[in-house]
């Protein structure tokens, strides 16, 4: 039998892009509202605007996304697009360092385009103020010439839609935050959203999986569609090594125990993270970044990729005072609650 390891790599399931997904994300990224699954509440008010947008012979509103990583905002980015019959540009907040960069992207789109802009948060303050006659008024102010005889003059552009897309929606500034005219929260999936979208994926895929099988990766996948995705290439893999690539239960529990992701999943920064809340702080309250340090992790990817889920999931709370356990956690990990 031809000899093939199971990935079981420190992050199997860290929801941040990884090469590996770039490959699969193109083909499995639904490319309409209609084959996007879930966000319900985000998907009936896109398309009341986009209908009366293009009703109107009209842009859409800019619109920001928020949220973590993995739940769908580029994708929904290009369905915009595309649902719009507009093209779109893609960038993001660290890759423009100058705002004549800005200038530029501006200046070059057409008529209606979308402009995307991932991890927004990080655009610096002088590109940031050049977006915002641009989203107002869709114009730009451009200096012309040096010394005593510069003057600005302002320069029209094509009327567009920015999407941006953060991670940590309170670092936009207030003024960026303003212009936006809807702002909407990602949520995290739940088992039966998830179910669909592995299922969606090993069709596109071509692999065959019982509905069990995906009902157990499903509730591995953290609430995330990218980590469903990445699960299920690994999980097939897995199948077609030691099977004849068929997806059961039993194949998936057993791939997904490899993976070190257990019934929650929760892998092992998860719990590294719980326990050492346990362990070195009794449970909390606990600041976040002295967890941080405790656990060798960067504060902000604590916050934004590991603890979402974990509050979500009622197994951390915040307090003012800092993070705490929860009763549910003791639980999860096996351990019993001090009194
Ligand atoms: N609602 C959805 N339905 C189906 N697949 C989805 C959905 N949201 C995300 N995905 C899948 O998950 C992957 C990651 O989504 P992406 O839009 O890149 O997340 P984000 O930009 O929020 O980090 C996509 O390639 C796509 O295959
Ligand atoms: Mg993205």
């Amino acid at each position: 039998m031809e000899k093939r390891k199971i990935q079981t790599s420190a992050r199997s399931i860290d929801t941040q892009m990884r090469p590996e997904d770039v490959k699969i994300e193109g083909s499995l990224r639904p490319k309409s509202l209609e084959n996007y699954i879930g966000q319900k509440k985000i998907k009936e008010s896109l398309r009341i605007y986009i209908e009366a947008a293009r009703k109107r012979g009209d842009c859409l509103d800019h619109i920001l996304f928020y949220g973590p990583p993995g739940l769908g905002k580029t994708t929904l980015a290009s369905i915009i697009a595309a649902e719009m019959g507009v093209g779109i540009k893609i960038t993001s907040g660290p890759a423009i360092e100058k705002p004549g960069d800005m200038a530029a992207i501006l200046n070059n789109l057409q008529e209606g385009d979308v402009l995307f802009v991932d991890e927004i948060h990080r655009l610096n303050r002088q590109v940031e103020e050049v977006l915002y006659p641009a989203m107002e008024d869709y114009c730009i102010d451009i200096m012309i010439g040096k010394g005593p005889t510069a003057r600005s003059i302002r320069l029209d552009l094509p009327h567009f839609t920015l999407v941006g897309a953060t991670t940590r929606a309170g670092m936009l500034s207030a003024p960026l935050r303003d212009r936006f005219g809807m702002l909407h929260k990602m949520e995290f999936y739940d088992i039966d959203e998830l179910t669909s979208i592995i299922m969606q994926s090993a069709g596109v895929l071509k692999v065959e999986v019982e509905k069990t099988g995906a009902v157990e990766m499903a509730r591995r996948s953290r609430g995330t569609p990218r980590l469903a995705n990445r699960i299920l290439k690994r999980v097939r893999d897995f199948a077609q090594v030691r099977y004849d690539g068929r997806i059961t239960e039993e194949i998936a529990v057993t791939a997904l125990d490899l993976m070190d992701v257990d019934k929650m999943g929760l892998d092992h920064t998860d719990r590294s993270i719980l326990l050492t809340m346990i362990e070195k702080f009794s449970g909390g309250p606990v600041g976040l970044d002295t967890l941080a340090a405790a656990i060798g992790e960067d504060a902000g990817t604590i916050e934004d990729v590991y603890e979402p889920y974990l509050i979500k999931n009622g197994l951390i709370n915040r307090t003012p005072r800092g993070r705490v356990v929860t009763e549910s956690a003791y639980h999860h990990l096996g351990l019993e609650m001090p009194q």
